[in-house]
């Protein structure tokens, strides 16, 4: 029986499977940046990323947060608890980079003073906004205990990451989460973690081993890929 596809997002393609609780998430080279406005591929980038996800997956998992992830069965492919996810995007930001020097002026690089959360509306069609929390709960979004228990797991990733890619001499400038909750109710992370989702700064030289590459055409896009891959898997 060929497998069914039941969505194809810009970065992934997501498998039923046997399982009726369970999907496979499958990574694709594909890139896209600006609300998808530029296009283009990252040769290994599905390989890459599929398993940096997995690393980190199972690193949180260690440390106590419910993930997506079952394990990984090919090279670009993860087999997934099937979640509802909430249709918001939470950002947690150590240095200001990307949107938040736009919006507000931040110089980039420069250290937040404690992390911040941002929450982005999940919706093409409106561009992804930023949101407050005051939208969140007129939107009927995510119910005020779920997002205090959401902000809670966003800082502790934060801390296991931060450190895991600071052993790495990597720097966790800032990424996005995406949660869901399982068919018994629980909050768990979902979606994945890689360079398209973190940016990434050489510790030492502050070199952007990240999607920055891609979106601002700043070349080496596969080598900075595959050198996080390479410091993870050590
Ligand atoms: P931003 O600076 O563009 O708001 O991005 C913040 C972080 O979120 C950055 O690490 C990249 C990540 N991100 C995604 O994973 N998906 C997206 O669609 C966007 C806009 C950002
Ligand atoms: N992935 C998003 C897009 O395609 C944005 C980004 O990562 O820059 O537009």
């Amino acid at each position: 029986m060929q497998p069914q596809k039941l969505y194809e997002g810009k970065a992934k393609i997501i498998w039923a499977t046997e399982h009726p609780e369970e999907v496979a998430q499958q990574f694709k080279d594909d890139a896209t940046a600006f609300d998808g406005q530029k296009k283009g591929r990252i040769a290994s980038k599905g390989v890459r990323n599929a398993r940096i996800s997995a690393i980190l997956f199972k690193l949180l998992e260690e440390h106590g947060i419910s993930t997506q992830l079952v394990e990984q069965i090919f090279e670009d492919t993860l087999l997934c608890k099937k979640l509802d996810m909430y249709p918001v995007e939470v950002v947690v930001r150590n240095y200001a980079a990307g949107s938040i020097c736009k919006r507000l002026g931040f110089e980039e690089g420069a250290a937040m003073k404690k992390p911040m959360l941002e929450f982005f509306l999940k919706d093409d069609s409106l561009g992804d906004p930023l949101i407050t929390e005051a939208h969140i709960e007129e939107l009927e979004l995510v119910s005020e205990a779920e997002r205090e228990e959401i902000k809670r797991l966003a800082l502790k990733i934060n801390d296991v990451l931060s450190r895991f890619f600071a052993e790495r001499n990597i720097l966790l400038v800032d990424f996005k989460l995406e949660f869901g909750k399982d068919a018994a109710g629980n909050i768990v992370l979902g979606d994945e973690i890689s360079p398209d989702t973190c940016r990434l700064w050489d510790a030492g030289t502050r070199k952007k081993l990240d999607k920055d590459r891609f979106r601002r055409d700043l070349g080496e896009v596969e080598e900075a890929y595959e050198e996080v891959l390479n410091r993870v898997e050590k």
